[in-house]
């Protein structure tokens, strides 16, 4: 199984992860490399791919840059462009995901890799995930690692206005991502139970399947302290030297730096109830008799520059610490080294037989508490959230309510003084935490729950299964294609209907053989009827009124994102139909003939002057495309938007060279199909709007009309054989 990860926002690469870099990179980039890494290792995974932004910014380094990045022979970082060069925050990337989707399918296609399970990671992969599941038929999972609605909540809470947080957080891109993901998704991954609960929030919530398979934890890092208690020499120069510094460290602050400590590692958060945990220190004498407080509260510089909620809490700590007069029994050290320090400062104090205390008003999961305990460190934990999971399993420690005090130093004092019950709970946690949250577990549970989608659903994953037309199977393999206008070419309504029996024939046999692509300036819904009243087999794809939409299938109402989002550039509707408003000679074409992105006129009498159109739009010429046919219509369309566009972007999404793409055509709505190096066949009913091309390379004027022209012209470029 080949398993394609995305992963859109933060920085991903083979060497030393920035963590801490800011906002965007933090648990969810080291979660999705392990688990990468853990599933390449597993013997039923053949690839595992991870794609993520490609970046050229001077402010972070190279290897962001390069499209491939090689981990290991099973794992690669693939590096896609969305929303141009620069390092971006994860909000400004949702008006550019569909560039995603485009790219990726591009690299995907002409890379030749083949997938057969796609998981996203945070809302804006999963958007991506929902599109590419649709366009190559592949199922998706999905996890969330945060979600949107609580977000807004607690921002809302903290006083920021509905309508601020929407504008900085863009939550209404994020609610539609993550509803579609509920509805699209093969199931949902969730780190704990308590987590599923937070979707109630959404209208899908009950379309979505949810499993809980806890984050495994890196052991190579957290290894228990006895692993190396004989053999010092062994360890790697960096661990020896995060040992020495704490130590030091620890002499700064510490009376008996060699008592046993109670350690708190966490961001000064509120949440975190640092204050509860002080308190509950303070005023209990025997506790302070037994060990020492050690509190690792985040990276600290002046406290009066920090942000409002740090430095809440930090000054709340110093306070306190006077408050109860804890001098030389408290450390607060002002930073530390996460890489190396954490897991040292874990394993020193589980030698040291202290115990790791996390008793946050709400912990989400828990991951601390986890490392803590693979290090060898009994626990005491909040009763509410993530721990109410983790505890039970590893049988390392006590669950506390963490607004009680009394049962908080209850819980401390029972494990530092029965040496029994300490070495039970450490040794027992070792082994607890290793055989259920390791990456390896996590895989094997992960495998077994897609390997039981794809068993259910003939390897397409129950939801998707019917939702591709066979048609568009093509496109994903196929590097031909022919795209023909319909009206006058593919169709001549004048009842000469000579070589369509043939060419019909030909489009029903292709099997992959080529893709068959209709452009016209028809709607899809003018398209289909008159697809269906000639009953011409289905296309794959329609390009329709005027390029200004483009469909997958004809019944599908599957829409190409990408391309509305490329060519809504600059257009601004209201703007051009004001300025037409007393234009001579033209009419506005029915509504069904009218859309976002295309304004028709019929021109209905000889008052129309073509350089009094073109003089009055001109301040506008910037953002459209005027496109005149047959001397009967007036198209306008957004500069980006033309039919001849429409196929280059084809072309290049589904990596289908021009070379190897015919385009058939017989008016002025078809001539920058002709401009480009497509193979261009013009049916010999042509309008004298293509007269221009007489002499052009690619162009060839077939001697027939209509759909014997198109036979005609695909001989003349081999396209079919004589
Ligand atoms: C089709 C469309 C019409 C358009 C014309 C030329 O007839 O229905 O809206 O103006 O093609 O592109």
């Amino acid at each position: 199984m080949v398993i394609q990860l995305i992963s859109v926002h933060g920085l991903f690469r083979g060497g030393k992860l920035e963590i801490g870099r800011d906002a965007d990179n933090g648990g969810q980039i080291i979660y999705v490399m392990e688990l990468a890494r853990a599933l390449s290792e597993h013997p039923d995974v053949t690839k595992v791919y991870l794609f993520t932004r490609r970046i050229d910014d001077p402010t972070v380094e190279k290897i962001y840059a390069e499209p491939v990045e090689e981990i290991s022979e099973k794992f690669e970082i693939r590096r896609v462009w969305c929303g141009g060069k620069k390092y971006l925050v994860k909000e400004q990337l949702w008006p550019s995901l569909d560039e995603f989707v485009t790219n990726t399918i591009q690299m995907i296609k002409s890379d030749g890799l083949t997938i057969d399970w796609i998981h996203s990671h945070y809302a804006d992969a999963g958007y991506v995930a929902a599109e590419l599941s649709a366009y190559l038929h592949l199922p998706f999972a999905h996890s969330a690692h945060s979600l949107g609605r609580p977000k807004l909540e607690k921002l809302v809470d903290s006083g920021m206005s509905k309508q601020e947080s929407f504008q900085r957080y863009q939550f209404e891109q994020r609610f539609a991502a993550e509803e579609s993901v509920l509805a699209n998704s093969e199931f949902v991954v969730t780190s704990t139970a308590r987590e599923i609960s937070l979707f109630s929030d959404y209208s899908n919530d009950h379309l979505a399947e949810y499993h809980v398979i806890p984050p495994g934890i890196d052991f190579e890092r957290f290894h228990p302290y006895f692993d190396d208690l004989f053999d010092t020499n062994q360890k790697p120069l960096e661990e020896k030297q995060a040992m020495q510094n704490l130590v030091e460290r620890m002499q700064v602050f510490l009376k008996e730096p060699t008592k046993p400590m109670i350690l708190a590692v966490c961001r000064p958060d509120r949440k975190k109830n640092i204050d509860g945990l002080i308190h509950a220190y303070g005023s209990d004498p025997e506790l302070q008799a037994l060990a020492n407080l050690v509190i690792f509260a985040g990276i600290r510089g002046d406290i009066t520059n920090m942000p409002d909620g740090a430095r809440e809490v930090l000054t709340e700590i110093l306070l306190l610490m006077d408050k109860y007069n804890l001098y030389g029994k408290i450390a607060i050290p002002k930073d530390h080294d996460s890489k190396f320090e954490v897991p040292e400062l874990y394993r020193h104090c589980a030698r040291l037989k202290g115990v790791f205390v996390n008793i946050a008003l709400t912990e989400p999961f828990g991951l601390t508490l986890l490392e803590a305990t693979a290090c060898g460190c009994p626990v005491v934990a909040t009763n509410h959230g993530g721990p109410t999971e983790i505890l039970p399993k590893c049988k390392n420690g006590t669950l506390v309510e963490p607004t009680d005090t009394a049962e908080i130093q209850k819980a401390l004092r029972d494990i530092l003084i029965d040496q029994e019950h300490w070495k039970e709970l450490s040794a027992g946690g070792v082994r607890n935490v290793l055989e259920n949250f390791g990456w390896p577990t996590h895989v094997e549970t992960y495998l077994k729950i897609v390997r039981a989608n794809r068993e259910s659903s003939s390897g397409f994953g129950i939801k998707n299964i019917n939702k591709i037309p066979v048609v568009q199977q093509r496109l994903k393999v196929s590097n031909r294609m022919l795209v023909s206008d319909i009206d006058g070419t593919l169709i001549n309504e004048n009842g000469d209907y000579q070589g369509l029996d043939e060419l019909k024939d030909l489009l029903k046999h292709r099997d992959n053989d080529f893709i068959f692509g209709l452009a016209t300036g028809r709607s899809l819904e003018l398209t289909r009827e008159i697809i269906r009243e000639f009953d011409v087999p289905d296309p794959d794809f329609v390009i329709c009124s005027v390029g200004s939409y483009i469909y997958y299938g004809l019944e599908e109402n599957l829409i190409d994102k990408g391309w509305e989002q490329f060519i809504s550039y600059n257009w601004n509707r209201d703007r051009i139909t004001d300025a037409l408003r007393d234009v001579r000679g033209i009419t506005p074409q029915e509504p069904d003939r009218q859309n976002n992105y295309k304004i028709s006129y019929y021109i209905c009498s000889d008052e129309f002057n073509l350089e009094e159109l073109q003089e009055t739009l001109r301040p506008l010429m910037r953002r459209m495309n005027l496109v005149v046919s047959r001397n009967a219509y007036v198209d306008i369309l957004p500069k980006r938007c033309s039919k001849g566009r429409a196929v280059r972007y084809l072309s290049q999404k589904w990596a289908v060279p021009l070379s190897n793409t015919v385009v058939a055509g017989d008016t002025g709505n078809d001539l920058d199909m002709f401009q480009g190096s497509a193979r261009g066949v013009i049916v010999n009913n042509y309008s004298k709007d293509l007269d221009v091309l007489k002499g052009t390379r690619n162009n060839y004027f077939a001697d027939n009309i209509s759909a014997q022209g198109i036979l005609e012209g695909l001989r003349h470029f081999q396209f079919i054989e004589s």
